[in-house]
Order: C-alpha cells, then structure tokens, then sequence
C-alpha cells in the first residue's frame, strides 16, 4: 500500500517512509532495535526512512515517530509505503559479473549436463562473438542483464571484460562497462586467445604493457584468472602488480578447477578480493582469515562474530573469500566449503558470477538459496555475504547496509522473513527495490 503525501520538494528522490516491516535486516549492529551480537543488526516491527537518496533513519516502529520526526525536520515524508509485514533487507552487491558479451553457450552447458567437463577454453567461443558483435548488441545485452539483476534485488554490480583479449576489444569492453557502474575490472588476462597460443608470456607482455595503459583510465580494478589453462601465478602477479601499479584494485579468479598459488598471491598483494576459493588448502584458508586479524580491520559478519564496525574500505583491509554457487550448479563440481572459511574467521561474500559460460544466472537469491541449501550457511551468513559481504569484496562502506548514511539501496520482499530466499528457492520474492533512494519499478 502506498500513499502518496506530498509532492518531493526537489527532482532528487525526497523522502520515503517505509512502515509496517515485518523483519529489517540493516547489517548495522548497535543501531536501535537490533540485538547484541547479531551482525546483521535485524530489528522486528520496524520503520525506514529513506531522504535525498540516503538512509535517514531505521529502527522499531515504537520509536520512529520521534526518530522521523527529527531526522525530517518536521516535515512530513513525501511518500509512505506500508510494507504490510513484509522483510525488507539492503540492496544486493554483486561484486563478481561478466556482463560484457554476446551469444550464448547453451549447447555447452547441454554437452556438460550430459557429462562433459568444464573447461576454461570454452571462454574462446564467447571471445569470438563478443568481437564480432556491435557496441549497440553489447550495449544491449548489458542493459537487458542488469535489468533483470535489478528486478531481483541487484542495486551494486561489479562488471568485467575479459571476452575481447584484443587491446581495441578491451577497451570497448571496460568503456562499454563504465557506461553503466563505477565497479569495473579490467580482465585482460582472462585466457591466452588463439591468435596468442603457444606464446602466453608475450600475450601478458601486451596484457601488462599497451592493454593495461588504454583500459586503465575505464576501470577500478585488475583482475586475472589464476589456473591451469589459463594464467601461472608468475604470469598473474606481472598482471596485477602491473594493475597495481597504474592505480588499479586487486582482484583474482582462483581455486576455481584446483587448489593451485592464486589464493596466496591473492593476499600477499592485499587483494580485495579472490573468487571462487572451490579448492583450499589449509594455507589458503590460513592465509584468507589472517588478512583480517592482521590487518586489525576484521568487520561482523561470519561466525565468529566480533564488535568492530559494519564494513570496512579503503587500504589495510583483508582478503574476502567470494563464492560463487551458480558456478558449481552449473559445472556440477563441488560446492565450496564455506563453513571451513566461516569457522576459521575468514570474510565470505556471494555472487553470482554471471557470465555465459560457467554461470548463467544473474539472481542472488539463487546464491543465496544454493548458499544456504548446499554450502551450509545459516540464513542470516548467507544474507550478509550477499550484501555487506559483497560491499567488503569492493572495498564499499556506502552500500550492503542501513545503517544512517547509507546510499538508500533496498529490496522488499514478498515475504514475512528473509529465511524466503532460501526456503523458496526460485520464486519471484522481490516486491520492490530502491536504488538511491528511487522506487524500481
Ligand atoms: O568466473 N573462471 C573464469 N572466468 C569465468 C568463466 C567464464 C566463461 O566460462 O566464459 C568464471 O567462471
Ligand atoms: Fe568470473
């Protein structure tokens, strides 16, 4: 129910008051109404107040009338919306995509259904298309996925290249990016195209050298897929610490097809983040956990929760573990083992990962329902992984949360409890999203 209250005072987004929350999830600890020691800061029978694109104000209904009434000043809120008992949670951060392409793989995808293996070369079909498609086709393969993101609770996403490999393709594919997040990862290092075979080192020499400096100045990030069959760790550090050095974040793909250094030269270099983390050794996990007790930045959020802030940016924080279960449901390989990470205190996030080879799904609910039905994280892990999680993964402390000055990025759902998302898997639980505070749809 929404009633509309008077009209908003600039052509921002105004003010909305969200009343009548069954269940809100603010992954903001110590703000009212939450309970000692929950991460994920949820208040039952609550209010939001969303103004000028930024969360004013959230906590139990029993004190927001004061509490609105200051933070607004005394002005009445230009739109209320009943959410009727229905959870609200913040917007979903999806820090892992590959949204830069065209065509499809469904004949892959059959082929492994009926037994295949996945193999890192199938990346070489979607290179192929991707250069021979136009700016508009990419263009317009972005905006139908982000679309369809959105209308599943997506507010943040991350957005590589990787299927150009061509100094021209890459630049098209980060600027093309750019065009639609600031969150863009410049993933030359993808995989040796063909025109390259035999002659890795020199694909990274052009990778580090003429790519790197024209894809640069559209991205935030550098990543490479540290594997067998695709890039070794010594080709991967030129990669990144050639990123790091043109001002570029780190982020790494590795331990997707076997344990293997990537996870280690992940953290060495103070990565933001390494995805997938299929395959760990104890040192790896050692490694993932320790970025953040070293580093002293270690936020809420896993089992073993401990006071600190809601998320952390900027240089000296640690390591997150992001995994990506739309992965391993279409591969058919082995889940991750998130409870190993969560119990030796390692930051997990989720994402979907989607691409058109290894995951071809853009819904985090999905993540989270696979996360919580095959990965054995509790429904409140596997929420704050696919929110604050994801904001720790791009180094973001405006979003994953709701805290008071927070972008106003957030998903109603159609349901009492967030434990929905897990409990129907597949069901179409998003009612509504706002993204800066803008009502979507
Ligand atoms: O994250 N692992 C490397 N890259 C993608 C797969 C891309 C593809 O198969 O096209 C991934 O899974
Ligand atoms: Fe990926």
């Amino acid at each position: 129910m929404t009633g509309r209250r008077a009209a908003g005072t600039s052509a921002g987004p105004g003010s909305t008051l969200v009343t009548g929350i069954g269940e809100l999830t603010t992954n903001a600890p110590g703000g009212p109404g939450t309970r000692d020691g929950d991460p994920t800061g949820l208040v039952t029978d609550a209010v939001l107040l969303l103004d000028g694109g930024r969360v004013a104000w959230a906590g139990p209904a029993r004190e927001a009338r004061d509490a609105v009434g200051h933070a607004l000043d005394g002005r009445e809120p230009d739109v209320t919306v009943d959410a009727g008992g229905r959870a609200v949670l913040p917007g979903f951060v999806d820090s892992h995509t590959h949204l830069v392409f065209a065509g499809d793989r469904a004949a892959e995808f059959e082929a492994r259904m009926a037994g295949r293996p996945y193999e890192a070369g199938g990346i070489r079909s979607t290179v192929a298309a991707t250069r021979a498609a136009s700016d508009d086709v990419l263009r317009a393969g972005l905006a139908r996925h982000l679309d369809e993101a959105a209308r599943q609770g997506t507010t943040t996403v991350e957005v590589k290249g990787g299927y150009g490999l061509t100094v021209a393709d890459e630049e098209r594919s980060v600027r093309l990016a750019r065009e639609v997040t600031p969150e863009v990862t410049f993933l030359g290092a993808h995989v040796v195209p063909v025109e390259f075979a035999g002659r890795a080192d020199a694909y990274v020499d052009l990778v580090c050298g003429e790519m790197l400096a024209t894809c640069a100045p559209h991205a935030r990030w550098v990543d490479v897929f540290c594997e067998t069959g695709a890039f070794t760790p010594e080709q991967s550090r030129r990669v990144l610490e050639a990123g790091a050095a043109a001002g570029l974040g780190v982020r790494v793909h590795a331990g997707q097809l076997g344990p293997g250094e990537g996870v280690r030269l992940a953290v060495g270099l103070g990565a933001a983040a390494v995805d997938h983390c299929t395959y760990l050794t104890d040192d790896d996990v050692a490694a993932l956990a320790g970025s953040w007790t070293d580093s002293g930045t270690r936020p809420n959020g896993t089992s073993r929760a401990v006071a600190g802030t809601v998320a952390t940016s900027g240089a000296g924080a640690g390591t997150v573990a992001t995994l990506l279960p739309g992965v391993e449901f279409s591969t058919r390989q082995p889940y991750p083992d998130a409870r190993r990470l969560l119990d030796a205190g390692a930051v997990v996030a989720l994402a979907s990962d989607c691409n058109p080879g290894s995951s071809y799904t853009s819904s985090m609910p999905l993540c989270v329902a696979l996360a919580v039905r095959e990965m054995r994280m509790t429904v409140a892990e596997a929420v704050w992984s696919a929110t604050a999680g994801g904001a720790l993964a791009l180094r973001r402390d405006d979003v994953g949360h709701l805290a008071p000055g927070a972008r106003a990025d957030v998903v109603l759902l159609d349901a009492p409890s967030r434990t929905h998302l897990a409990y129907r898997p597949g069901v179409p639980l998003v009612a509504k999203t706002w993204k800066s505070g803008h009502p979507h749809p």
